[in-house]
């Protein structure tokens, strides 16, 4: 156990995490040529197009250092806040951490977040200056913006470039000098930390898991604390590049274990795994169930598919457990689910999944948060809101709450205007504004998480001209002045329209709405009457005009051809849209209300 050193890599998207992994890879002779890939960790296709580690796995290096042999288990870390739960497990399996920070951009918002959440499970900090190589790096001042961060010397800092394997053997030297070796009694009763687990068609899901106390055997039986299910290991290994069975993994230890669990729910990350003859007393703490943040309804396209969208979603659901359905109806809609993510890059991922592997075409719904709402006849009874045509008729309300979170955002002085109204615009509240250099503020607001999910990102974007990082973690329900804003097409309510808005916005809102749904909504043959509603008051009011010429008119005439091509293009561009009554409603409609500005 005492050459063991379980750590992970921590850092600010795009710092250079996957490269200086895959370099740490190539130092220790841990992959050969043949198997050699851009980026070895990320092997989601969908991973490697978005260019975000998406789920966590982890492997092992075998590494001689001082005539001693280490055995180094790096566990990757997804790098996106939708994931941060699963982030937090993986970190509670290492006992050292590499920050990396690019000598160009320095410290960023999520370099905080991961370092709070390191320092939370007490690992020993190993700070890296990365991409050292770029001609726009800032060596002096950005290992200064670390010194003041962690309160180091200058000289823990180390100089590397992920690109060109400057100062990796450095950064081995200090994983196996700086970072402990593991605690724990290989005597104990077992007692792991499930930090990961992937689904394989073949063989079921796979579990990484890393050991505390105690080793896990092939063919002992063996239980989940949190599900309390009992399961035969049929295989247990260490994770190389391949999965390596072994007989057992030993304290200190990570690897990964199969079962033939064939349902990804059944394998929680953060739950415990024991013997079950004879369990630990102790479940390792820090165990949650995730809750999705972000919900959103999900609809086919054409009617007649809906039990093959259910099939779809069923089997998406056996190899992400995080996603959560529920079967809806909606009257403009019809049949379709109402979903559960757990942020919008992970709605995103999912609906690109359907269509990808499963050859689905759907409509979605604009995202909402889950509300909580208080009758006033059972003030104290709480009704989970998860579709705003689900919020109880206003006069019998007592009250709603709505999630929160604290946002941290790091910004140059010269926006630090800009990004504050912004954020008051979106009903934040400053917490907090600290100078961590004469040139980059740090922001702490408290903001509602409705309003993150509505376009937060690309404002910041465009109000900072892109000098801005930005991360968040939920801090709780509060009580908001929420009311629901129903939007009317040709007098019909379209329930998959409505939305709840803070009071004192809805007015403006509900006005934007109707003018970009007049843009969004192609002409037809009658007026349109777009109207927003709140309750019986009507707010706003616009109207598409009818359209008069054909459309084939403008193509003077005789050349068939074109005729033909304008139609089959008309008749593509319709794969996408619902007739709602006799109005027909293209997707960007439906999430019209997410891009007002
Ligand atoms: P996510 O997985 O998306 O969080 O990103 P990451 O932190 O893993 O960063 P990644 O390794 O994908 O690198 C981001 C970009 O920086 C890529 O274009 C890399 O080629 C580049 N890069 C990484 N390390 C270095 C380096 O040391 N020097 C230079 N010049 N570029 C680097």
């Amino acid at each position: 156990m005492k050459n063991i050193r379980n750590f992970c890599i921590i850092a600010h998207i795009d710092h250079g995490k996957s490269t200086l992994a895959d370099r740490l890879l190539d130092f220790t002779g841990s992959v050969t040529d043949r198997e050699k890939q851009d980026q070895l960790l990320d092997s989601m296709d969908l991973e490697r197009e978005r260019g975000i580690t998406i789920k966590s796995h982890a492997i092992q290096m075998d590494y001689e250092f001082n005539g001693e042999k280490y055995v180094l288990n790096l566990i990757d870390t997804p790098g996106h806040v939708d994931f941060s739960y699963e982030v937090s497990r993986s970190i509670a399996a290492c006992e050292g951490a590499l920050l990396i920070v690019d000598a160009a951009q320095s410290i960023q918002a999520q370099t905080i977040s991961n370092l709070y959440l390191a320092l939370e499970n007490d690992l020993e900090i190993i700070p890296v200056l990365n991409k050292v190589d770029l001609p726009s790096a800032n060596p002096e001042e950005v290992t200064d913006d670390i010194v003041d961060l962690l309160g180091c010397d200058p000289e823990d800092v180390i100089h590397a470039s992920g690109k060109t394997g400057f100062g990796i053997e450095n950064v081995l030297a200090a994983v196996i000098n700086r970072i402990p070796a593991p605690k724990g009694n290989p005597d104990e009763p077992l007692q792991a930390l499930i930090f990961d687990s992937v689904y394989n068609p073949f063989r079921g899901v796979e579990t990484y898991f890393r050991v505390i106390n105690g080793s896990i055997k092939k063919g002992q039986e063996i239980k989940f604390i949190a599900t309390n299910k009992k399961y035969f290991a049929d295989e247990v290994g260490t994770l190389k590049l391949k999965q390596l069975p072994k007989k057992e993994i030993k304290a200190g230890d990570v690897g990964y274990l199969i079962t033939g669990i064939k349902d990804a729910r059944e394998v929680k990350v953060g739950d415990t795994i024991t013997d079950s003859k004879e369990p630990t007393k102790n479940a390792i703490s820090g165990f949650e169930d995730v809750k999705p943040m972000v919900f959103a309804g999900i609809y086919p396209v054409d009617t007649e598919d809906y039990e093959e969208l259910r099939a779809s979603m069923e089997k998406l659901q056996l190899n992400d457990a995080s996603l959560i359905f529920a079967p809806e109806s909606s009257a403009a809609l019809g049949f379709g689910f109402r979903c559960g993510f757990l942020g919008m890059l992970h709605m995103e991922i999912i609906q690109e999944r359907l269509e990808r592997e499963f050859d689905m075409t759907v409509i979605t719904t604009v995202p909402n948060v889950s509300y909580h709402a208080y009758t006033k006849k059972q003030p104290d009874d709480i009704i989970i809101v998860n579709n705003p045509s689900d919020l109880p008729d206003p006069s019998t309300l007592d009250r709603v709450e709505e999630p929160y979170i604290k946002a941290t955002i790091i910004t140059k002085a010269d926006f630090v205007g800009n990004v504050m109204s912004l954020c008051i615009e979106k009903r934040g509240q400053i917490t907090n504004q600290t100078y961590l250099t004469t040139e980059r503020v740090e922001l702490n607001f408290d903001m509602p998480l409705a309003e993150i999910v509505f376009d937060f990102y690309d404002r910041l974007k465009t109000v900072s001209k892109g000098y801005a990082s930005f991360d968040y973690h939920p801090i709780g329900m509060k009580p908001s002045k929420l009311v629901r804003v129903d939007i009317l097409l040709n007098a019909q309510t379209v329930d998959a329209l409505s939305a709840l808005i803070h009071a004192d916005n809805a007015q403006t809102i509900g006005k934007k709405m109707c003018e970009k749904l007049k843009e969004l909504i192609p002409r037809q043959q009658f007026d349109i009457p777009i109207q927003a509603a709140i309750g019986a008051k009507i707010i706003s009011r616009e109207t598409i005009k009818a359209l008069r010429k054909d459309v084939t008119a403008k193509c003077y005439g005789g050349d068939i051809s074109r005729k033909r091509k304008l139609l089959e293009k008309q008749k593509k561009g319709k794969k996408r849209m619902r007739q709602v009554g006799n109005v027909e409603i293209p997707q960007q409609a439906f999430m019209a209300v997410l891009k007002l500005n």
